[in-house]
Parts: C-alpha cells; sequence; structure tokens
C-alpha cells in the first residue's frame, strides 16, 4: 500500500466511523439477543428431541467397525490413501499443523490491501482449492467401504445353494484378512496383492483354489483353512470363482 491509498483508507474510515454507532453497546446487545436465541432453540430441541444414544458399547464385540465422526472423514480418508506407514504421521498430523501456521501467520504474509475475491487470485484460489479437497476428501471417506466385510452383491443368476455358498464365501473373505492387500468392489486396499473384483475373468476356480494354497509371498498361505475348515474354503474359493 502506498503513502497515497494509505491516507485515503484512513479518510474514509474516518467519515465511516463518525457516522456509525460505537461497539458498545449496540453491536454487543445485538450478539447478545443473537446467542440468546440460538441457547433457547437448542435447549427447547433437547428438551422435545432428547439426545440420541447409540447401542450399549460391547467390550467382545469382534465386527465392530470403528468409523471417525463425518467431520473428521477427510482425515481419515487421507490415512486410507497415504500408503508407506512412515509418511502417516507426516499425512495426517504434519500437512494439517503446516496448515493451520500457514493460516495464523496469514496477515504477516499477505500486507495486499485488496480485498475483493477477484483482485486477489492466488489467496482466492487456495482457499477454494483447500474447500474442494476437503470437500472431496470427506466424500471418499464417508463412501469408503468397510475394511472387513465385502458389500459385492451376488450375481443375478445365483439361486438356492448357490447363493448361499456365495454369501458364505463373502463371509470368509471378511474373516480372513484378504481385504488388507485386496481391492474386491468397494471394499479392501488396492495393493499389495491384485484387485479380486473381477478374478475369475482371468483366472480358473482351480488356479485360485491352488495360490490360496500355495501362494506368492507376501500373500500368506490358507492351507490350514483348506485342510482344517474345508467347508470355508471351498465356500471362499466357490465365491472368488464368481467374480466375473
Ligand atoms: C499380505 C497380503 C495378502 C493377503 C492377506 C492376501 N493376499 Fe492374495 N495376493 C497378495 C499378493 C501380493 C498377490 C500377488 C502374488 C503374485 O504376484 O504372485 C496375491 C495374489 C492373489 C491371487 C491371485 C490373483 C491373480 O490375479 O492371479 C488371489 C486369487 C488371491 N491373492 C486371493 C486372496 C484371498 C482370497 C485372500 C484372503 C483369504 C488373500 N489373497 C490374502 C497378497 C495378499
Amino acid at each position: 500500500m502506498n503513502q497515497a491509498e494509505k491516507e485515503q483508507y484512513l479518510r474514509e474510515y474516518n467519515i465511516l466511523k463518525s457516522q456509525g454507532k460505537p461497539f458498545f453497546p449496540y453491536a454487543v446487545a445485538k450478539d447478545s439477543i443473537m446467542a440468546v436465541f440460538v441457547l433457547v432453540v437448542i435447549i427447547v430441541l433437547s428438551i422435545i428431541l432428547g439426545a440420541e444414544l447409540g447401542p450399549k458399547a460391547d467390550p467382545t464385540t469382534t465386527t465392530y467397525v470403528p468409523r471417525p465422526e463425518w467431520y473428521f472423514f477427510f482425515l481419515f480418508e487421507v490415512l486410507r490413501v497415504v500408503k508407506p506407514p512412515a509418511l502417516t504421521p507426516f499425512a495426517t498430523i504434519g500437512v494439517p499443523t503446516i496448515a493451520m501456521i500457514l493460516l495464523f501467520l496469514l496477515p504477516f504474509y499477505d500486507r495486499s490491501p485488496e480485498r475483493r475475491p477477484e483482485r486477489r487470485p492466488i489467496a482466492t484460489t487456495a482457499g477454494i482449492l483447500t474447500i474442494a479437497a476437503m470437500a472431496y476428501l470427506t466424500f471418499l471417506g464417508a463412501s469408503a467401504g468397510s475394511p472387513n466385510q465385502v458389500d459385492l452383491k451376488a450375481p443375478k443368476d445365483l439361486h438356492g445353494t448357490a447363493l448361499a455358498q456365495f454369501n458364505a464365501g463373502k463371509l470368509v473373505v471378511g474373516q480372513s484378512g484378504c481385504l488388507a492387500c485386496h481391492k474386491i468392489g468397494e471394499n479392501g486396499n488396492d495393493g499389495p496383492g491384485p484387485e479380486l473384483t473381477h478374478v475369475a475373468r482371468d483366472v480358473p476356480q482351480n488356479a485360485i483354489a491352488q495360490t490360496l494354497r500355495n501362494p506368492t509371498a507376501p500373500m500368506p498361505s490358507f492351507k490350514r483353512l483348506a485342510t482344517q475348515q474345508p467347508q470355508k474354503f471351498k465356500a471362499l474359493v466357490f465365491f472368488l470363482g464368481q467374480l466375473k
């Protein structure tokens, strides 16, 4: 801001100030009325609707899927997308902290007198991009599938025992930790194993069973499942065999 602009600004500011009302009591009174109004609405809502309590916590559950509150979905998604464990603290703690510090220091490095958004292209673009990125990550986080359950629907032509077998196998996949390394439909991680949504297109069912018994590292062997719980193993192979 040059000297002339500064004087002009101070002159306008003085005129506006002499015409305006003092902050106390006018603005304070207005804010107080609004605050009381909001408080009354919250009190009335809590009396009429009450607060929802979920079911009682069950410490013995093994199928509970922890999910963050919706306003943390963007961080949750960052946690899901950032693969190398060494980078996780940087992505989930480092990046938000850096963003907070940048925001905090904004008055010190942004000395431009401009206030119109269209005359501040960098600040406006950065703001819009931040909001868009958070909205997108929030959406992805909200629609992320469960990590220990496959949400895939059975093919329409499956009926009776085949359908039961399909669903049993789907359950085994969820319980066996396959989703830690494989993506199936909307669930699971994209790697280190290949996506399995359509494995049966390229791999015949007996080859799939062979892979499960004698896989290439790092995939663990499921030979024990095959010998100790052949029903489950059969269902698992059948399920994978339907993923066309
Ligand atoms: C620790 C990670 C990991 C786990 C857990 C895991 N896999 Fe794998 N899986 C892999 C990797 C890596 C490959 C690729 C191996 C290769 O290239 O030979 C693979 C390959 C496969 C293949 C062959 C795919 C193809 O296109 O040839 C199938 C089928 C498969 N896995 C199914 C499963 C099932 C079912 C489970 C759970 C019962 C499971 N995997 C658990 C890592 C894993």
